[in-house]
């Protein structure tokens, strides 16, 4: 007669099936992203806290550092005399007053112009007249910041140590740049864990092996990345398009009729399951950590692309291995959707939002902090 099957034996055999589906899977997200250093779930404040003051300025820096985001998000450029410095467009023309300054180059790339040129721009005063209800006097003026510039304000707040989290942007433009952003860092002893000071036994993320994540769309600049910098954690970041992941659909925006570029790009999808799959694959074989989907959101916006952080993709992904962190969300309800799809972090332009919705909640309002910053 067999033994009688005991609720203790049921018990202990549900835990050695979890335990082994477990060894079969690997470690989940939450422990991929401790062994990297990285924050589980991670605010990522993208070009700063760009919702509330001019992108990519001291302003969005100093503030999203003082929220207490754990990642400073930047697009590196490198100046026409070889100074890498934070912009996203390849050209000045929306977010400074080039066309007053140098009316005859205003259409020329940001790299066609020295660091000193640059340094004249006025970086702050587009965002006023754009978001008349976020405008501050103390905007105007605002100045084009370099990594060296954007590294001091990630170590100059005590109580909080964010890292960087940097984009090699266009980086065909920039042959070489992995390598000089690998000088830069290790000359500003930003390739080592920095250690704790004091009797604080946890790393600040700004101060442990995550301090630095390396992202970028292009695969040439992910292989030189991780030439460059094996030991840093990297991004493969993920779009439906041109150079990126091949669509199902080749109808331009032009051709399909759709009202604007949220609307074309929330039907666009990869060509295949196995599209997707092997883009990630490739992140994987290429020493990524994880990869940076776009996200389609609710209320549209010129930042709302193809969802790739369908639950899917996600699972897929950590399938492998990898980490997901989504790319760019601002409102509650799509943190709540890409957080329910399983996403590891969020770049967001509202680093305040997301760490209300993260119940982490800033000590006090950006509008105070900004404040308390001289803005
Ligand atoms: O870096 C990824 C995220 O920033 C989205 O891309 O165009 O804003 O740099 P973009
Ligand atoms: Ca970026």
């Amino acid at each position: 007669m067999p033994a009688p099957f005991t609720k203790r034996a049921l018990l202990l055999s549900l835990m050695l099936g979890f335990a082994q589906a477990q060894a079969a899977s690997g470690p989940g997200p939450v422990a991929l992203a401790a062994e990297s250093g990285i924050p589980h779930p991670a605010v990522i404040a993208h070009r700063g806290a760009s919702y509330d003051a001019p992108e990519s300025t001291a302003a969005a820096y100093r503030a999203a550092r003082d929220l207490g985001a754990d990642y400073l998000e930047m697009d590196l450029q490198r100046s026409k005399d070889g100074v890498l410095f934070a912009l996203h467009d390849n050209n000045l023309q929306r977010t400074t007053d080039v066309a007053t300054k140098f009316p005859e180059r205003k259409d020329s790339p940001a790299n066609a112009f020295t660091m000193a040129e640059l340094k004249t721009l006025d970086a702050g005063s587009w965002f006023n007249a754009a978001y008349p209800d976020r405008a501050r006097p103390s905007f105007v003026g605002l100045k084009i910041l370099t990594l060296d510039e954007i590294i001091d304000i990630a170590q100059a707040n005590p109580l909080h140590k964010p890292g960087l989290y940097i984009e090699t942007k266009e980086p065909k433009q920039f042959p070489g740049i992995e390598r000089d952003l690998k000088a830069k860092l290790q000359d500003r002893g930003w390739l080592i864990p920095a250690g704790a000071k004091g009797k604080r036994k946890e790393l600040a993320v700004g101060q442990g092996k995550g301090r630095v994540v390396l992202q970028t769309f292009e695969k040439s600049s992910l292989e030189l990345l991780e030439k460059e910098m094996p030991q840093v954690p990297k991004i493969l970041l993920l779009w439906v398009g041109e150079g990126n992941i091949e669509p199902k659909s080749k109808v331009s925006f032009a051709e399909s009729g759709d009202k604007d570029h949220a609307a074309y790009y929330a039907r666009q999808e990869p060509k295949s399951k196995a599209e997707f799959q092997q883009w990630v694959d490739y992140a994987k074989a290429q020493g990524a950590i994880g990869t940076g989907p776009s996200a389609a959101l609710t209320h549209g916006g010129d930042q709302s692309y193809a969802d790739l952080a369908k639950p899917w993709m996600n699972q897929y992904t950590h399938d492998q291995g990898l980490l997901v962190h989504v790319y760019t969300v601002d409102d509650a309800v799509d943190y709540q959707k890409v957080m329910a799809a399983g996403v590891d972090g969020i770049f967001t332009n509202r680093a305040s939002e997301l760490l209300k919705f993260y119940k982490r909640p800033a000590a006090a309002s950006v509008g105070q902090i900004l404040q308390n910053n001289g803005y």
